[in-house]
């Protein structure tokens, strides 16, 4: 393991740690490696009214966009299931494709053990943002 896919994998782990999930009592937590090498968290964000959460993933990449990064090299997200790897649900798949196709996805164990995947792979045949290009 790398100083900085431990370091992302650490990152997502402490996220969970601070998720707001009070309905379903499952906290994830996600962490993005920026390509300039900046990590940015999230944590799950419930609601009172249910169809308001933000998954881990997408309050990690709101995060980062607004501290002006857009070129994204790789996620971790972990939750508490501790027999098998978890991925992203498939709107966080969508939402990461925003930002291209090319992350490495690091699906994270509570103990740090982790999966290595890619977003294509989570994702084939993406709908994607050249989609919109006019032809
Ligand atoms: N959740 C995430 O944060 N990320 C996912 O990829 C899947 C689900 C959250 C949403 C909700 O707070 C809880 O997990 C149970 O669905």
């Amino acid at each position: 393991m790398t100083d900085t896919v431990k370091e992302l994998v650490s990152k997502c782990l402490q996220a969970r740690d601070m998720a707001y999930c009070p309905y379903s009592r499952f906290p994830v937590g996600a962490a993005v490696l920026t390509a300039d090498g900046a990590i940015i968290t999230g944590c799950n964000v419930e609601n009172a009214s249910y169809g308001l959460t933000v998954c881990a993933e997408r309050t990690a990449i709101q995060r980062a966009v607004v501290e002006g990064h857009r070129q994204f090299t790789a996620i971790a997200v972990t939750c508490d299931i501790k027999d098998r790897f978890v991925g992203p649900c498939g709107a966080c798949r969508q939402v990461l494709m925003e930002f291209g196709a090319d992350w490495t996805v690091y699906l994270t164990k509570p103990d740090g053990s982790y999966k290595e995947t890619s977003l294509s792979e989570l994702l084939p045949l993406a709908f994607s943002p050249a989609h919109l290009a006019k032809n």
